[in-house]
């Protein structure tokens, strides 16, 4: 359980809800579905980081750093290309356990508890940083204040994939972005601030990356043809039977999966590498 959630304090990234009630109630909604046994806590699924990992193409003499590595299902993937060394760089707690069982496997591989923006790597150490629905998070200039961080530690030519929450078209109506980042934000009970694909392109270069691949797919996470796609047919029935078993779990899942299918038009997940020239 996050610090955060037992103290009422806010962890790093704010977890906190209200004081009171059932854990399930406060917890942020990507801890809360991990908690229900979910492995896959990023917008596209499975399917959209395989694409995105492949266009970035780990290798094994690549130095790898994860901004977010949360419980370890990306880091399952990118060590299969046994990489000369992977970094998860993460402040909070709450995945940690899960992420150490993955990566405690490989030698190369280590956790840095610390934020994005302040990663405390060396200049140029790395050559592909990835970072997986942990930029719609922040704040703009926060989510700058990470892809210079991945400027910086990248080494001269190294990749930065990421795979985020998007609006669209990319001509989306400001009042819509400000309605359903509102109603994102009051259900998974974190602030989310997604941005058009061409929101994130920009804010790619004004870091100094070059883009080299785009990619998108819809928003599905809690449908059941993605859950099982993610899970697998069991995974997802296990996690179908603890949220079935759970009220307060329940409720809130229902009210994010409702959410998310009010907004399907105006909300996709949306994958980029860039280069670092
Ligand atoms: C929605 S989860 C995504 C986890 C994983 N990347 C995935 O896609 O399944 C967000 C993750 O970002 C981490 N995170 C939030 N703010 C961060 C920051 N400033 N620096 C690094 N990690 C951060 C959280 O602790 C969590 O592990």
């Amino acid at each position: 359980m996050s610090d955060g959630a037992r103290t009422g304090r806010p962890d790093a990234d704010g977890a906190r809800g209200s004081r009171s009630g059932p854990e399930e109630k406060r917890l942020q909604g990507h801890w809360l579905l991990a908690k229900m046994g979910k492995r896959v806590l990023r917008p596209g699924g499975i399917e959209l980081t395989r694409r995105v990992i492949k266009a970035a193409r780990p290798a094994k003499e690549d130095r790898i750093v994860e901004f977010g590595p949360g419980v370890g299902k990306t880091a399952e993937i990118l060590l299969a290309a046994e990489p000369k060394e992977y970094v998860g760089v993460d402040p909070n707690k709450e995945g940690t356990q899960q992420l150490l069982e993955t990566i405690s496997k490989h030698g190369q591989a280590r956790l840095q508890q610390a934020d994005a923006k302040n990663t405390g790597l060396p200049d140029g150490s790395a050559d592909l940083v990835v970072g997986e629905a942990m930029l719609t998070m922040q704040s703009d200039e926060d989510k700058l204040a990470i892809m210079r961080e991945a400027f910086r530690i990248l080494a001269p030519k190294g990749r930065y994939a990421i795979h985020e929450l998007g609006f669209c078209p990319d001509d989306v109506p400001e009042d819509v972005v400000h309605d359903v980042s509102r109603a994102l934000s009051r259900t998974i009970k974190v602030g989310a601030r997604p941005l058009t694909a061409a929101g994130w392109k920009r804010l790619l270069e004004e870091a100094g990356f070059q883009v080299e691949y785009t990619d998108a797919n819809p928003m599905m996470l809690l449908e059941a043809k993605r859950l099982v796609a993610d899970e697998g047919f069991f995974g997802a029935l296990r996690f179908f039977f603890n949220v079935v078993r759970n009220k307060a779990a329940r409720e809130r899942i229902k009210a994010m999966r409702g959410v998310f299918r009010a907004h399907k038009e105006n909300i996709n997940a949306v994958g980029f590498v860039a280069r670092k020239p």
